[in-house]
């Protein structure tokens, strides 16, 4: 089978294509024929490493996993001997989290990871795009406990949780405000957001408004300039904390009293399976702003380091 890997960390160079053996499933897995995988901010900054931190989880000298590649979607095409949950010519999608191994013609995974059936209503590159984004953006929001009527402000907006965070928030019955280049008001409007603000706007004096919740998606605003637009008893989220900012968010939480959520969040199949519910009743859509073959792999990180893609960016490996 053809396999990406990044056998250093480096630049979006390190990627080779390698040809392996076809894995057999453990008695608890199922093995996928990969038709989509998904380069997510996750990858790049496994690859790179960014935080250098991140070698002390992930290796030290050089990944302990080459195969990066978190998201899937594809056919059962093997079941181990104990498997219940699914059988050969099923078509699933999901995520293998820190397993990994996404970037690779097969993928055998344990059959209760976060993964589930994947609908007639949604496409294979739909289904690898989907989990990333949309599973970080309901865990804040669902840390954040906001409620109906309540107001949002979503800072990157048009990011892979930005754009999924304006549509589960809708959904929840928030009023929402999308801050977004200007470049993507039309796509953050289409998917929901109520009002449309751009960067430079967000960061002006005149802009006096307070939100229930402030939701920072990409890490690139100061946590006073958030704190400035929260409702007294408001929740602040910071979904993309750096170290730095997270030992601020916890001195500010326990010195004044203010609510803010960060840090890993959970991945989880009940979430999942509420997502996709939405998604196959149109209540959700999933925002693909390109694809690359397999083998540009390359590419795709560039594209995607380079911090400017819309929603999410899909590989395509099996047509
Ligand atoms: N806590 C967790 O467990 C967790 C889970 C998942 C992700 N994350 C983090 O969440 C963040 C977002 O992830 P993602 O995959 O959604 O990101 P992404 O899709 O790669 O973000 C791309 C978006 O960022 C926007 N952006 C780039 N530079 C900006 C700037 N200077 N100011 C405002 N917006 C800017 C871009 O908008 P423009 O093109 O308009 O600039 C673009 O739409 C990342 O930092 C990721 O590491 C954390």
């Amino acid at each position: 089978m053809r396999v990406v890997t990044a056998r250093k960390y480096g630049s979006p160079d390190v990627f080779r294509v390698e040809n392996w053996e076809i894995p057999s499933p453990q008695k608890n897995e199922i093995r996928i024929q990969n038709h989509n995988g998904a380069v997510n901010s996750a990858d790049w900054r496994l690859r790179k490493p960014d935080p250098k931190l991140v070698r002390l989880f992930f290796g030290i000298l050089k990944p302990k996993q080459p195969v990066l590649g978190i998201s899937f979607a594809g056919v059962v095409d093997a079941v181990g001997k104990n498997v219940t949950k699914f059988q050969i010519g099923d078509k699933v999608f999901g995520s293998t989290g820190m397993q990994m191994g996404g970037y690779a013609e097969y993928i055998c995974i344990n059959e209760s990871s976060v993964m589930t059936t994947l609908p007639k209503e949604i496409s294979f590159p739909q289904g690898a795009a989907l989990p990333f984004g949309s599973l970080t953006a309901i865990d804040f929001l669902q840390k954040s406990k906001i409620q109906k009527d309540q107001t949002i402000i979503i800072y990157g907006a048009s990011s892979s949780v930005g754009t999924a965070t304006i549509q589960l928030a809708k959904h929840m019955g928030a009023v929402v405000t999308a801050v977004c280049s200007a470049g993507n008001f039309s796509l953050v409007k289409s998917i929901g957001a109520d009002f449309v603000m751009d960067y430079d706007s967000f960061h002006s004096e005149s802009h006096n408004k307070t939100y229930d919740v402030v939701f920072e998606c990409v890490g690139k605003s100061s946590i006073p300039s958030n704190l400035k637009h929260l409702t007294k008893g408001g929740v602040l989220v910071l979904v993309g904390a750096s170290f730095k900012d997270m030992f601020q968010a916890a001195w500010i939480s326990l010195s004044r009293g203010i609510q803010i959520k960060f840090g890993p969040i959970k991945e989880t199949l009940e979430n999942l399976n509420y997502i996709t519910e939405l998604a196959k009743k149109g209540k959700f859509k999933v925002v693909i702003d390109k694809s690359f073959p397999l083998e540009s792999m390359s590419m795709a990180h560039q594209y995607v380091e380079a911090g400017h893609k819309k929603g999410n960016v899909v590989i395509d490996i099996i047509n």
